[in-house]
């Protein structure tokens, strides 16, 4: 991919529930092959963001461009295609509990391939998926018979196997131990190179925004208050940025 092409370009997106002013005239921008990680308190408005970014969310005003395309402009059907280049990784990872390993990789499938393309192509798909996350003997196993850092990989697998030129990742660590967590965040480096994708990884967990990001936005007060590298942001002298560091 070209270097310095905008994945997403955000300008003075506003969004309100009630009285609770969430976003106010956030803009950022995320350049093709970043990793760029949104760094923001409970209820800082860090899911409110990325759920505006796949339209799970309406916005009040503001201008949200992904991968060339403004969003508020699309119907159903052209959004669904914009989803299919966007990989989305759920805090809560999503898997199905009654479908198989192999099932669950499959499904985002269903809605994306022609039925000729998933017979002759589904299994390959889903074990080099696998094999990238380094779980292919998991393959006809249940969700429920795998361990938290396991499903956290299957999931990551999930988002990979229809090959996204955006990855959205929500808490990639958070409930796992320090040692699977810096797996998790190895991983994500590991299919950055791979796909060349790029990122946007909300999170608070330091040792893996260190390892991840390429760059930070630090989201307060509804705003994008600074943007920098970690290294930097862990020397600014701002308090409100500070804190995040203690
Ligand atoms: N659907 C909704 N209806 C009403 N209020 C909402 C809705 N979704 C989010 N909010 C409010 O928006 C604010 C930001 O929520 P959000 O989930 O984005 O926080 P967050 O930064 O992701 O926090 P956390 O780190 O705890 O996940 C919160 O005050 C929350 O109550
Ligand atoms: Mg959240």
């Amino acid at each position: 991919m070209e270097p310095n092409k905008s994945i997403i370009e955000i300008s003075k997106l506003n969004k309100s529930f009630g009285e609770n002013h969430v976003l106010k005239d956030f803009s950022m921008r995320l350049d093709s092959g970043e990793s760029l990680v949104i760094l923001g308190k409970s209820g800082s408005g860090k899911s409110v963001l990325i759920k505006c970014i796949i339209k799970l969310l309406e916005p009040d005003s503001g201008k949200i461009m992904v991968l060339d395309q403004d969003i508020s402009k699309l119907d159903q059907d052209e959004m669904d295609l914009l989803r299919k280049d966007i990989g989305f990784l759920f805090q809560s990872n999503a898997l199905y509990d009654s479908m198989t390993i192999r099932e669950n990789l499959e499904f985002p499938l269903r809605r994306h391939w022609t039925k000729e393309e998933r017979e002759s192509l589904a299994e390959d798909a889903v074990i080099e998926a696998l094999e990238d996350v380094g779980l292919a003997h998991t393959v006809d196993m249940m969700p429920i018979e795998l361990s938290g850092g396991m499903r956290k990989r299957i999931a990551l697998a999930r988002t990979l196997i229809l090959k996204p030129k955006l990855i959205l990742y929500d808490e990639p660590t958070t409930g796992l131990d320090p040692i699977t967590s810096r797996e998790i965040s190895e991983l994500m480096i590991s299919i950055q190179d791979k796909y060349k994708a790029s990122s946007v990884i909300i999170s608070h967990d330091m040792n893996c925004i260190q390892m991840t990001s390429n760059r930070v936005i630090a989201l307060i007060e509804g705003r994008n208050y600074m943007a920098d590298t970690y290294e930097n942001l862990m020397k600014s002298t701002d308090p409100k940025v500070s804190e995040f560091f203690r």
